[in-house]
């Protein structure tokens, strides 16, 4: 099947640079929150990412206007995805709230159409669980920031067709993208190793080991990281990384994955890294 409709649900980081990479690549998209100011704001960054490409000669300013004519707002899940053969849920990394998204968006969309979660670490066969449709519902994982980043981790749930995995492996390929494939198991690949050693970077600062700038050199100059695992964690916010530990600890049973107490006393404190400037970093210089 060849996918030309895609409804994207959440309009925030991921949800956004989903629009984006799909708009790009000419398919129609409409994008979903649940407020129109969230929608716009997730469609001015989409425009803000695609000037950075313009003025680095990567995309053409026609295609930067085509690419932005191709994406609807709306507020409504019903609406949203009426016409989609695609559908790709990038909400808040919750399960109830995940689940709430998939029974709305299997209610209403056309039944020959694929249900696609953009979850970090929530089981994919649950969410499938709650729909009519388990052999149409798989993982999209896209990694931030969406435009720049190779990989889509595409994980199949226990029902996941065939079909379904290599439409999306399809799609993942007209978007530029190289797709893993990886089965449903807490964290998946991707997390399952990038959270251990965020949260042992986060033990490092709580017990004292080194400054959070000292870690980061460490890990960027040492490893040649692009960013050192606190920096990272402030870009992924403290509360994706909580849940996500969350969910490793909790699904795997093994201690090792206990998320640090210093990350959760911040993540109680709204210390969630870029998007409240304040992380592990201050960003009072206006990053978000
Ligand atoms: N949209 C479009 N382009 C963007 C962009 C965006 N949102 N963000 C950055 N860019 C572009 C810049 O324009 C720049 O382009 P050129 O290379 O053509 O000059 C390029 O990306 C690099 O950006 P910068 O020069 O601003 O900064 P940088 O060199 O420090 O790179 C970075 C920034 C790409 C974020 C880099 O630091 C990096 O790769 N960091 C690691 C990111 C990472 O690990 N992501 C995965 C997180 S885990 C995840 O997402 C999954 C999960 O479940 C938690």
């Amino acid at each position: 099947m060849e996918i030309t409709r895609v409804a994207v649900i959440g309009a925030g980081t991921m949800g956004n640079g989903i629009a984006h990479v799909f708009a790009a690549a000419g398919v129609q998209v409409v994008l979903q929150d649940i407020s129109l100011d969230s929608a716009r704001n997730g469609l001015g960054a989409v425009r803000g990412n695609m000037e950075r490409q313009v003025k680095k000669g990567t995309l053409s300013p026609g295609e930067l206007t085509a690419a932005l004519e191709r994406i609807t707002l709306t507020t409504g899940i019903g609406k949203a995805v009426q016409d989609a053969e695609l559908v790709v849920e990038a909400a808040t990394e919750d399960q109830g709230i995940k689940e709430e998204i998939f029974r709305a968006v299997d209610s209403a969309a056309p039944p020959e159409a694929i249900l696609a979660s953009n979850t970090s670490s929530i089981s994919i066969t649950s969410l499938a669980a709650v729909t009519g449709r388990p052999d149409r519902v798989i993982g999209m994982h896209f990694m931030n920031p969406v435009p720049v980043m190779k990989l889509v981790e595409v994980i199949r749930g226990l029902a996941t067709s065939n079909e379904t995995a290599s439409t999306i492996a399809a799609i993942c390929a007209r978007l530029g993208k190289t797709s893993v494939e990886v089965n449903d198991y807490p964290g998946f690949v991707s997390n399952r190793i990038l959270l251990p050693m965020l949260n042992e970077a986060f033990f490092c600062v709580m017990e004292g080991v080194a400054t959070p700038e000292a870690i980061d050199t460490v890990m960027k100059l040492g490893m040649n990281h692009p960013m050192g695992p606190l920096a990272l964690a402030d870009f992924i916010g403290l509360d994706v990384c909580l849940a996500i530990l969350t969910v490793l600890h909790e699904g795997l049973g093994d201690p090792k994955y206990r998320p640090c107490p210093l990350l959760k006393k911040m993540v109680a404190a709204g210390r969630l890294g870029r998007k409240t400037s304040h992380g592990f970093y201050d960003y009072g210089d206006g990053r978000t």
